[in-house]
């Protein structure tokens, strides 16, 4: 049986992926994981007559990985086409502002989590399997004030790049996502928890869910590794690839206060 696994498909890019995958009829059951029961239901009838599997669980908690695991392998001769990791989370503020438990479990569910769910599906992918790792163009750059979670996504791009590499020989792809600012997911209201002087106050330019779960799901088909799914994350990273980070962290200040 060929099954889906995405990660954070409550809402946002997890759930527009979601919808978007269900038009590929080769894909047999959609394993949905998020915390929110009642969304999952709610994606599961939207997805009707596909067949979803409904994972409600936090994914900062370890004892959420074996049970996954456990399903995994209760069951013959499955294979997981696409494993789509979208369950993040970012905050905006100074590290002073920002509580360590907070950033403690950021770190968890960007970083960690995404290398478990890596982890344990690998032995049931084959040639032709995909891996997303949604990170962001924020893991271009070290950004003050998105601190902890700019580097938590630097975290996830090195990882999921390294892996293309050592996967390429199993015909397994890895492509790591990297969006500029989504304005119609939760993320924003999320990460805006913290930020008690507006510190991203305006986000010319931000991008739409639908434009980037079509766009990255196009670069895995195509193989490719590193996706910028829209105009700002594409200049961001040719500019990142010039310029030296000091340079960057300093720019980075001067658009947050024009901007
Ligand atoms: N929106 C942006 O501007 C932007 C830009 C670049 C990259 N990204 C990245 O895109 C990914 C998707 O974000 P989004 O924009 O779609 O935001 P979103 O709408 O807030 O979606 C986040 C998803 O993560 C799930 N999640 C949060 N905590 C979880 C936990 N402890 N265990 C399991 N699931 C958890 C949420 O579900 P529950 O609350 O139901 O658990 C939700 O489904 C994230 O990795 C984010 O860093 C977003």
């Amino acid at each position: 049986m060929n099954i889906a696994i995405i990660t954070g498909a409550s809402s946002g890019l997890g759930r527009e992926y979601a919808r978007q995958l269900a038009q590929d009829e080769s894909i047999e059951e959609f394993w949905l994981i998020a915390r929110r029961t009642e969304r999952l239901e709610a994606l599961k009838e939207e997805l009707a007559p596909r067949t979803c599997r409904l994972l409600a669980l936090d994914l900062t908690q370890m004892d959420s990985f074996p049970c996954i695991e456990k399903q995994l392998a209760a069951l013959k001769g499955l294979e997981v086409r696409w494993l789509i990791n979208a369950a993040g989370f970012g905050r905006i503020g100074s590290c002073s502002e920002i509580d360590a438990a907070t950033t403690a479990r950021l770190i968890d569910l960007n970083c960690r989590a995404a290398v478990m769910m890596t982890q344990l599906t690998l032995p049931f992918m084959s040639a032709g399997s995909h891996i997303l790792e949604i990170c962001s163009c924020a893991a271009f750059q070290p950004i003050p004030f998105l601190t902890a979670y700019a580097a938590s996504k630097a975290f996830l791009l090195s990882y999921s790049r390294a892996l293309g590499q050592e996967l390429a020989p199993q015909h397994i792809d890895v492509t790591a996502v990297c969006p500029y600012w989504i304005k119609d997911t939760e993320f924003i209201s999320e990460a805006r928890k913290t930020d008690r002087q507006g510190l991203f106050h305006s986000l010319p330019l931000a991008t739409t869910q639908s434009e980037v779960a079509q766009r990255s799901l196009r670069a895995a088909r195509n193989h490719i590794k590193v996706c910028t799914p829209d105009a700002m994350s594409f200049l961001h990273r040719i500019l990142t690839a010039i310029l030296p980070h000091n340079v960057l962290i300093y720019a980075s200040e001067i658009y947050r206060r024009l901007s």
